[in-house]
């Protein structure tokens, strides 16, 4: 049995060595280096497992059963009316007061050819967990590839139609964790569309915009801060991003999503997924009363979640993807991080 605990840690040949532990299967590091072989953190969270166990339980976790927000925590399936924990104001948040990120995780390390290092983490949910209908049993594969890849490969199956949608929250700083905040990197996001949001709590109108003529639009490399310090209502609800992209030409096959580069380390990472969004939060809530590694204190926007999903409450909005996870059938998800 694996303990909440526990600390695993995946290596490849170029130093790259990526740790999480069992509760929430948290990414605690990810340490890269850079072009002079300069090994930094790049993932924002604490010192000591025990602060990790202590600390913001969302760090590096895997998030669910439905990442994201659903609005009241209601949905309707089959007819029939669900209603789920909220713990977010009125709203549901990443899968509810016990979500994913605080269950512990069965772990065990795999021999897959393609990754130089890999374990399979396993959770049985049950049925009426959180709200949610049915068992459902989901395997997360953390693998580290000799081309410097995280793969996260998420696989679910359910006894009865449910929803479904998971994701992983690590926060990245480029430069290191504590190092500054995250305004100097530049993003592109590919995708010429977002789903605007209706308030503080974040919850998404249903509308699908283009970024174009907004602080939103990622289209071509921009810093992050420029967005941050624009005069956009969308911006200022949040104080930053805290926004669902569309991403261009989804069609169920692994793309690029969004690449981010720190100018000052000059390390970069790319995010590939086949899902259809990727929301962009850029930490606007941290506001440095919590220590977090190297005894630094974590300030706003300290770090930039790039959470590959379905959109947010897909489930009461008909004309976003479809996320029921029907009785028997497969939830497939990858998300690639390539550190360059
Ligand atoms: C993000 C979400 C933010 C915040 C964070 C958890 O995925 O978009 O609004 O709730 O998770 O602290």
């Amino acid at each position: 049995m694996t303990k909440a605990s526990d600390v695993f840690t995946l290596r490849n040949n170029n130093q790259v060595e990526v740790s999480f532990i069992a509760r929430g299967g948290q990414i605690t590091s990810i340490k890269v280096p850079d072009a002079n072989g300069e090994i930094a953190d790049v993932v924002i969270g604490y010192d000591t497992v025990e602060e990790a166990l202590a600390g913001d339980t969302y760090f590096g976790a895997i998030c669910g059963r439905y990442a994201n927000r659903i609005v009241k925590g209601q949905f309707e399936l089959n007819g029939q009316q669900y209603q789920l924990d909220t713990n977010n104001g009125p709203n549901h948040l990443h899968g509810g007061v016990d979500g994913f990120n605080l269950r512990t995780w069965e772990v065990e390390e795999v021999d897959l050819p393609q990754f130089a290092q890999a374990y399979k983490l396993s959770l049985v949910s049950p049925d009426g967990d959180q709200g949610y209908p049915g068992e459902l049993t989901t395997i997360v594969t953390y693998g580290l590839t000799e081309d410097n890849e995280l793969v996260i490969e998420y696989d679910a199956v359910s006894d009865k139609d449910t929803i479904i949608n998971l994701t992983s929250h690590a926060y990245f700083n480029l430069d290191g964790a504590g190092i500054g905040t995250i305004a100097n990197h530049q993003l592109t996001i590919n995708a010429d569309k977002f789903t605007p949001i209706d308030g503080e709590i974040g919850t998404v109108t249903g509308e699908i915009a283009d970024v174009k003529d907004t602080a939103m639009n990622f289209i071509t490399a921009k810093a992050i801060g420029e967005a941050l310090n624009a005069d956009c209502p969308q911006v200022k609800l949040v104080d930053g991003i805290d926004h669902n992209f569309v991403i261009n030409g989804y069609d169920g096959m692994v793309r690029l999503a969004a690449r981010l580069e720190s100018p000052s380390s000059g390390r970069a990472m790319e995010v590939y997924t086949d899902q259809p969004g990727v929301q962009i939060y850029t930490g606007s809530h941290f506001d440095g009363t919590e220590t977090g590694k190297q005894g630094k204190p974590i300030e706003k926007w300290a770090g930039v979640a790039l959470e590959t999903q379905i959109f947010p409450d897909s489930p009461n909005k008909a004309h976003f993807p479809e996320a029921t996870l029907k009785a028997g059938e497969y939830y497939r998800h990858t998300c690639v991080y390539k550190f360059i």
